[in-house]
């Protein structure tokens, strides 16, 4: 039975999404039917189909009550949309259905899990937020809202946590079919710090809680949200997205981030050893991954491809606001999370065209044939005279007089620069972000991704990604290219048609 705030979303839905034109959207990187969308969702494989659902407010491009949008996709590139899977409509949820996960049952049935989130108000006026986790049933596109929900309520918090901020279970089946989920939640009275707590449960409805997985002890950011934690190429992975963080170095950056800890887990004792952290993604727009595993085994990650910090970074004129990222393969090498386009986007490159040993100097220099906004690129930079470096290599993308988004390398600190200050931004937000490149004076190498209005670039074979929003208007497509020093160039470039 869906309630009346379900048939209403649903319904806005379907006559205000068919007037958002295709051409007004990316190509294939998701975006809200109406409205905003922050979060994915309940990212996972049902009965043959990527289903990928998102946090939604359908009625205006900003974020409010939250419900759960839905997509479907074969190939995780071609989505279609699905009505509205949740609203915000029980007492116990009746603030927003925040962000959480999905898994498919023992029948067959599929369960989502997410937070219930209810804003109590106090007798002195005060408004205090109450934060549990709750599950529905369906059938991959209905869903009902279990009867005994919240089905983690907050007595069942390990002792010292602080209730309002418990929240987005990531949930997996074990082999011996065993549900667990992982949970993050702050710990009272300490500065704001947090830790993932992990949850176990025979049938998805009755859980208890395992131990605390991990604290974050202040060392990364404050409150740690969405948790995701999978094994994957003989490691054990945990990715966060911590509010609150400080810099360090050219890898964390203030406020929202992304991280990964890399480390050894013993799943007898639910005993996690992480040995490495980094972060996941370098660039300005990238928060609350998750991931799945496909049916043939690759572990695949999408995030919300904006970040809590730089919101205002929007169409003015769009009716919808937020967008997901390009879907990436992950890998664990020598300790690195390593990540990749998924190998479907190679099957949509058309219209090949390379330049080899282009010689680039101050000039700067358009090529045949490379131009576009959704577009798939790969280049390699080094200098003209090995024995010689140069100052700096440019390429502009998104381009037309005055506005650009720019990617600059300078091999005397090895640093790859974004900056999208002139990309069409009226907005004095965070606008440039640096990324430490190693190995690169000799050669730099890597792929860029745009889709309209994103970049996406894949550093050294996916050892380090920055992803970065922009809304330049379309008819801005020009590429260019220039150094400071001789330096040469090979770029092989591809539309992409998807
Ligand atoms: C992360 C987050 C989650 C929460 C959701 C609310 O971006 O803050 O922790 O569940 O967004 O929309």
């Amino acid at each position: 039975m869906s309630s009346q705030a379900l048939r209403e979303a649903r319904r806005y839905e379907e006559i205000y999404g068919k007037r958002i034109l295709p051409e007004q959207r990316p190509l294939f990187h998701l975006t809200p039917r109406t409205g905003w969308m922050n979060d994915p969702n309940g990212f996972c494989v049902f009965r043959g189909e990527y289903h990928l659902f998102y946090q939604y407010y359908p009625y205006t491009p900003i974020w409010g009550p939250m419900h759960w949008g839905h997509a479907v996709s074969r190939d995780l590139l071609h989505w279609e949309y699905l009505p509205a899977a949740m609203a915000p409509d029980e007492y116990y949820d009746q603030d927003g259905c925040f962000s959480g996960s999905a898994v498919t049952l023992e029948d067959g049935t599929h369960l989502l899990i997410y937070t219930s989130v209810i804003m109590h108000k106090l007798p002195d006026g005060r408004v205090r937020s109450l934060q549990t986790q709750s599950v529905a049933v369906g059938d991959g596109e209905d869903y009902e809202k279990y009867e005994a929900n919240p089905v983690i309520s907050e007595n069942m918090l390990p002792e010292g946590s602080d209730p309002r901020d418990f929240r987005d279970p990531k949930i997996w089946r074990e082999p011996d079919g065993m549900y667990r989920c992982v949970v993050s939640s702050r710990i009272a009275d300490a500065g704001g710090d947090s830790r993932i707590l992990l949850y176990r449960s025979r049938d998805g409805f009755h859980w208890e809680f395992e131990k605390v997985l991990i604290t974050n002890g202040l060392r990364f950011g404050r409150m740690w949200e969405c948790p995701d934690f999978f094994g994957l190429d003989g490691k054990q992975v945990l990715l966060v997205s911590p509010q609150d963080m400080e810099p360090k170095g050219f890898e964390y950056h203030n406020g929202n981030g992304t991280l990964c800890l890399i480390g050894d887990y013993d799943r007898e004792t639910a005993d996690f050893r992480p040995e490495y952290d980094q972060a996941i993604d370098y660039g300005i727009d990238f928060y609350a991954p998750q991931t799945i595993l496909t049916p043939d085994g690759r572990r695949v990650m999408i995030g919300w491809m904006q970040n809590w910090d730089a919101c205002a970074i929007r169409d003015p004129e769009a009716v919808w606001a937020g967008q997901m990222s390009t879907p990436r393969e992950l890998s664990v090498r020598d300790g690195r999370l390593y990540q990749q386009p998924i190998r479907e986007l190679d099957l949509c490159r058309r219209n090949r065209v390379e330049h080899r040993n282009v010689h680039l100097t101050k000039e700067r220099m358009y090529l045949d044939g490379v131009r576009g906004r959704v577009v798939d690129m790969e280049i390699r930079v080094r200098p003209a005279d090995p024995e010689k470096s140069y100052q700096k290599f440019v390429l502009r993308f998104a381009e037309d007089g005055e506005t650009y988004t720019s990617l600059r390398f300078r091999p005397s600190e090895s640093t790859l620069k974004i900056d999208r200050k002139f990309s069409g931004s009226r907005r004095a937000i965070v606008h440039q972000r640096r990324c430490y490149v190693e190995n690169a004076q000799e050669e730099l190498r890597f792929r860029v991704i745009l889709d309209r209005n994103s970049c996406e670039v894949f550093i050294d074979g996916g050892r380090k990604v920055m992803s970065a929003a922009l809304y330049t208007d379309l008819s801005a497509e020009q590429i260019s290219f220039r150094a400071d020093g001789d330096v040469i160039m090979d770029v092989v470039k591809y539309d992409l048609i998807i």
